[in-house]
C-alpha cells in the first residue's frame, strides 16, 4: 500500500508524521501492514521506554453516579444497576495487596461525584493509603492513579495535598465537538463539556498530577480523521499517558440501537491507533484497555505489542464486580487477584516484556518535564 508515492516503510521512517500519515496508518487493514505498524511502535517503545509494563492495580471504588453519559453502562439513569460504595477498609485492602504483591501502584476509579462528603471519603482513603504502604520496597508509597471525574481545581488541589505523586487520567472521548455533544448531552439532563473536561485536564497540570486522557475508538460515526484530530489534541495538551480503548455497546446504555464496529475491524482499528500514538507521543504511558479483551482473548498482550506498556489488573473485591460494566462482556468478572497477575505475567513474558514489580511507573515524558522545570528553577 503506498500513499502518495510512499512506500508503507518509508511512512513509519519518518520523523515526523503529517495528518495525512496518520490517517494513512490508522487506516491499514492487510495483515502484512499491520504487523509492519506493530513492529515499528513495538520498537520504538522498547527504545523510550525500555522492557518493563506496569502494573496499575484497578479498585472500582463506587458505581454511583450523577452524570449520563450516553454509552456507559453506570449512567445515573440506569435503573437495572445496583448501587455500591466501597469501604475505606475495603479499599485499603485492595491497596495492601497491590503493594504486598508487588504492583508499585493502583487505579481508584469510579463514577462521577462531586459532593463533599464523596471528596473527603477519597482524601482519607488517599492519606491512609500513602501512610501504610511506604515500605523498603515502595519508598514513595504505591503510586496512586485517580479516575473520578469532572472536579473543580480545589478539589484536584486537596486530594493532590493528601498524598504525594499523583496521577489522574480523565479521557476526552472524542476531540470532535459535535460527536462529544451526541455522546453526553440529552435535553433535561446534567450535560458535559468538551471545553470543560479539557479546562479539568488544565488544572490537573497545574496541581502537579501526571495527567492521563485517552478517547474511545470506533464510536458509530467517528471517522479517521477524527481518530488523527484526537491524536493531535493529545500533543497539544502535553498527555503523560494515554488510555483508550475501543466503543463497545452497552445494554444500560442509551445508545444501543447504534451498535457497534464488527469486532475484526474494530480490535485492528484500536491496534492501530495504540501503535500509531505511540509513534508520535514517544515516552508517554499508554494502557492496554480491559476492554480490548473483549475483543480479542488476547487483546491486552496484543496490545502489548502494539505499543502498550501499562496493564491495569482488576482488584476490586470479586463480589462488587458485577456492578462496575460500563460496557457488555466486561471481562475478568471472575479473575481471582490471588493468581492473576501472575498468570498474566506469563503472557507479557510472551511478548518479550517483563513486569515492572515493585515500581510506580512514572511517565518519562513527566519525569522529563518536572527534573527540567527542578533545574531551571535551580538555575535562576
Ligand atoms: N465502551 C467503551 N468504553 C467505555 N467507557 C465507558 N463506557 C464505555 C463503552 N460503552 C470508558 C470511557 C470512560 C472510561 C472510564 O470507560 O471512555 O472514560
Amino acid at each position: 500500500m503506498k500513499l502518495n508515492g510512499n512506500s508503507l516503510d518509508e511512512v513509519l521512517m519518518k520523523e515526523t508524521l503529517s495528518d495525512e500519515d496518520i490517517v494513512f496508518l490508522l487506516g491499514l487493514t492487510e495483515p502484512e501492514d499491520c504487523k509492519k505498524l506493530q513492529e515499528a511502535a513495538y520498537k520504538k517503545t522498547t527504545e523510550l521506554m525500555g522492557n518493563k509494563v506496569y502494573y496499575r492495580g484497578l479498585i472500582e471504588v463506587s458505581n454511583v453516579c450523577t452524570v449520563d453519559c450516553r454509552y456507559c453502562g453506570i449512567r445515573k439513569d440506569n435503573y437495572g444497576v445496583h448501587r455500591y460504595t466501597l469501604s475505606k477498609e475495603e479499599i485499603l485492602e485492595a491497596a495492601m495487596f497491590a503493594a504486598e504483591n508487588g504492583y508499585g501502584s493502583i487505579c481508584l476509579q469510579a463514577g462521577e461525584r462531586n459532593d463533599p462528603k464523596f471528596v473527603s471519603f477519597i482524601s482519607d482513603c488517599l492519606r491512609e493509603i500513602h501512610r501504610k504502604t511506604v515500605s523498603e520496597s515502595l519508598p514513595n508509597g504505591l503510586g496512586i492513579t485517580l479516575s473520578l471525574g469532572d472536579q473543580t481545581k480545589e478539589v484536584y488541589e486537596e486530594w493532590a495535598e493528601a498524598s504525594g505523586n499523583l496521577r489522574y487520567l480523565a479521557r476526552f472521548e472524542s476531540s470532535n465537538q459535535e460527536l462529544f455533544d451526541f455522546l453526553h448531552n440529552v435535553l433535561h439532563k446534567k450535560s458535559k463539556q468538551l471545553e470543560h473536561r479539557l479546562q479539568c485536564l488544565q488544572w490537573l497540570k497545574e496541581c502537579g498530577y501526571q495527567v492521563g486522557t485517552g478517547v474511545m475508538i470506533g464510536i458509530p460515526g467517528q471517522t479517521l480523521e477524527d481518530l488523527c484530530s484526537d491524536i493531535r489534541l493529545y500533543q497539544k495538551l502535553e498527555a503523560d499517558m494515554i488510555g483508550m480503548g475501543p466503543y463497545l455497546m452497552s445494554e444500560g446504555g442509551d445508545l444501543k440501537s447504534l451498535g457497534q464496529t464488527e469486532n475484526k475491524k474494530l480490535f485492528q482499528l484500536s491496534l492501530n491507533m495504540l501503535a500509531v500514538t505511540r509513534l508520535v507521543m514517544g515516552n508517554i504511558n499508554i494502557a492496554a484497555a480491559t476492554a480490548m479483551q473483549v475483543l480479542d482473548p488476547q487483546g491486552r498482550e496484543t496490545a502489548i505489542s502494539y505499543g502498550a506498556n501499562v496493564v491495569m489488573p482488576n482488584l476490586t473485591p470479586l463480589q462488587y464486580r458485577e456492578g462496575y460494566q460500563l460496557y457488555d462482556k466486561k471481562p475478568g468478572l471472575k479473575d481471582d487477584p490471588e493468581t492473576f497477575g501472575l498468570k498474566l505475567e506469563e503472557r507479557i513474558n510472551s511478548k518479550g516484556r517483563e513486569v515492572g514489580w515493585n515500581l510506580s511507573g512514572s511517565s518519562r515524558k513527566w519525569l522529563n518535564r518536572t527534573v527540567l522545570m527542578a533545574l531551571i528553577w535551580e538555575a535562576a
